[in-house]
């Protein structure tokens, strides 16, 4: 999604947005711009714009720059920032909504001779209507943007009072929105507010930022604010102030941010994603390690005691994308081990349907971001209903993270690439923590059990370990496949579970088409779009169903197709029919899915570089989906 930088203080404001905006690239990148209150008022002349792509506007007290493409267009214009002068300022990438990637489309916008400037993330549903009424009052829209309607309704609320202005914008828009704001003559101060879209305000000595997300302004300052929901901030250099809707001055706390920005960097790799699949031994250990003592779960972070957990009669987890996987192997992983049942949704779909819950259920969200739009919907339906909703959280201070009634957080650090991998790796290890916690709860296993499990997960991380170093040879297979047209991959159980996420993962980055399916259903329809050299991934670590997944991949080798096998070491019998095979180091069947994602990972990641694409930020998508 789009990201916001605001930066008020002692500095020139330009580069130090171009630098945080660098940082929140892989949130959303058509476009970009800044807009820089200019010390001293009013500009020069107007500019018209410019067709080129680029596009610059001077004639009042804010100068707004603004390039269509990759923030490098932004930075070559302004000579990194450099010839826009002034120290407070507000930035933007955009992820197209509403309206084309464009320069005209890109933010900053502004109203009418420019007295207010804004950069907005989210979606404000009622713009088309918002817009009718402005314009029959007389205000010009020069764009096809939602965000123009919130800077003319700024313009029209604005006699002085900037706090009064926002509070009366908030009963006017509906929908989601973190704004970054600009009054003309207001030099030095920026102006935010947010409504289910995540905004965050930081303090530092050489002055106030405010950003979407933490390495935004991780260079310059740990001590942060995650703003609350509907709450207004003024910045100044020195100062920052929040208030409620009803314009009253609340106090907020700050936390501190304990990763480094390296965290946030490369650091060797060639790609985030492949910094990310590496650090996924640390990031399970660290998600594991707290919560186990002398081969014991404890889950007494989620603030419900052993009672409150054997009453769950039900669970119903909500989630999108990868995390909804992660949903799907926690359905098998909590009904094996706790016999709890477990419904999984779309939070997409759960949030309007309406759903009959039993009353002890327990409402699981999980997320990395904590931002994702359906998913925090989909959070506030159950709560509404009355149910007790604990959310499987990676981002600390997140919007989920705070409205869930207890929060485990995954402790994977900060993921940048947009190919979620180590957030995925936590999120299975957070659910065969609560599976296990809930069984021993439930009595459902005894302590002996619980400690082998435990034992077994806490050697999950050197077992992944393992198979980066095997990473060659999946490179080698990738290479290969890398200009197929159709791959498909095929699981049974928990497997299934994890031929989703191997398919998700692949076709995200590599744009090849691709579609998981239960093996069982292949002859039901999808079989017949198996043919000569197709790729079909075989994912067998069940022992159970072993044999099953081995007929199914004869059934499509014997239709031409190419069979690449995935599954444990010791079941050499896969290679009677795959032509290719990949193993794992052997665990509890519970916990394969954490080994047989990685070389599917890697799959993915090396069909992607093969085919020279940009694995860190495919087309069209964007790392937190903060609008529905
Ligand atoms: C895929 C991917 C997405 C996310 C989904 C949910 O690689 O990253 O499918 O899993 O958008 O995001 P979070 O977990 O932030 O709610």
């Amino acid at each position: 999604m789009c990201g916001i930088v605001g930066f008020t203080g002692r500095q020139q404001a330009a580069p130090i947005l171009l630098d945080g905006l660098e940082k929140l690239e892989y949130r959303g990148y058509d476009s970009a711009g800044i807009a820089v209150a200019a010390a001293g008022g009013a500009g020069t002349q107007d500019k018209p714009s410019a067709q080129s792509g680029l596009h610059t506007e001077k004639g009042s007290s804010i100068e707004i720059v603004k390039a269509k493409g990759r923030l490098k267009v932004l930075r070559e214009m302004t000579d990194d920032g450099r010839s826009v002068p002034g120290t407070c300022g507000i930035g933007h990438t955009r992820w197209a909504t509403h309206g084309e990637p464009s320069v005209l489309n890109a933010h900053p916008h502004y109203a009418k001779d420019r007295r207010v400037a804004v950069v907005h993330n989210g979606i404000i549903e009622n713009y088309q209507q918002i817009r009718e009424k402005l314009t029959k009052e007389g205000f010009s829209f020069l764009t096809a943007t939602d965000t123009e309607a919130a800077a003319h309704l700024l313009d029209k609320y604005y006699s002085g009072n900037p706090i009064e202005a926002i509070s009366k914008l908030m009963f006017h828009v509906r929908g989601s929105y973190a704004l970054g704001i600009l009054f003309a003559d207001r030099p030095g101060e920026i102006y935010a507010v947010r409504k289910d879209s995540p905004l965050i305000v930081g303090r530092s000595e050489q002055g106030n930022f405010i950003a979407s997300d933490v390495p935004a302004i991780l260079k310059y300052t740990r001590d942060v604010c995650f703003i609350p929901n509907l709450e207004i901030v003024k910045l100044t250099e020195t100062e920052i102030h929040f208030y409620n809707v009803d314009q009253e001055e609340v106090e907020e706390t700050f936390s501190q941010i304990n990763w480094d920005t390296e965290a946030a960097e490369k650091g060797g790799f060639a790609h985030f994603m492949l910094k990310e699949i590496y650090e996924q031994p640390k990031a399970v250990r660290d998600t594991v390690s707290p919560r186990i003592s002398e081969g014991h779960v404890n889950l007494d972070e989620l603030g419900m005691s052993r009672e409150e957990l054997a009453k769950v009669s039900r669970i119903q987890m909500v989630a999108c994308g990868s995390a909804y996987h992660v949903c799907m192997t926690a359905k098998y992983m909590i009904e094996q081990t706790a016999r709890v049942p477990v419904d999984v949704d779309l939070a997409s779909e759960f949030r309007y349907r309406n759903p009959v819950m039993e009353k002890d259920t327990l409402v699981i969200v999980v997320s990395q971001s904590g931002e994702t739009a359906d998913s925090l919907a989909a959070l506030r339906e159950a709560k509404k209903l009355g149910y007790h909703v604990l959310g499987i959280v990676n981002v600390v201070g997140s919007s989920i993270a705070r409205e869930a009634d207890s929060v485990f957080y995954t402790w994977a650090g900060p993921e940048i690439s947009v190919a979620t991998t180590k957030a995925y790796s936590t999120q299975l290890a957070a659910v065969y923590l609560l599976a296990i916690g809930l069984g021993r709860a439930k009595g459902v296993i005894d302590e002996i059990a619980e400690t082998e499990m435990v034992e077994e997960l806490s050697r999950l991380p050197e077992k992944i370990e393992r198979i980066l170093e095997e990473k060659e040879r999946i490179q080698w297979f990738a290479n290969k496949f890398s200009h197929s047209k159709d791959i498909f991959f095929i699981g049974r159980g928990l497997d299934y579970a994890s031929s989703l996420e191997g398919s998700l993962k692949l076709k995200e980055i590599s744009y090849i088409h691709s579609e998981a399916y239960a093996a069982g259903e292949l002859k039901h329809g999808t079989i017949s779009l198996i043919e000569d050299g197709i790729l079909v991934v075989g994912v067998a670590t069940q022992k159970s169903l072993f044999e099953k997944l081995i007929s199914n991949m004869v059934e499509v080798k014997s239709r031409g197709a190419y069979v690449l096998g995935v599954t444990s070491y010791g079941n050499y019998s896969m290679e009677d029919v795959a032509n290719y095979t990949i193993y794992v180091p052997k665990t509890m069947e519970c916990f394969a899915a954490s080994l047989v994602v990685v070389p599917l990972q890697l799959l993915a990641y090396y069909v992607a570089l093969g085919k020279g694409l940009d694995v860190d930020k495919p087309r069209n998508l964007a790392k937190s989906v903060t609008v529905e």
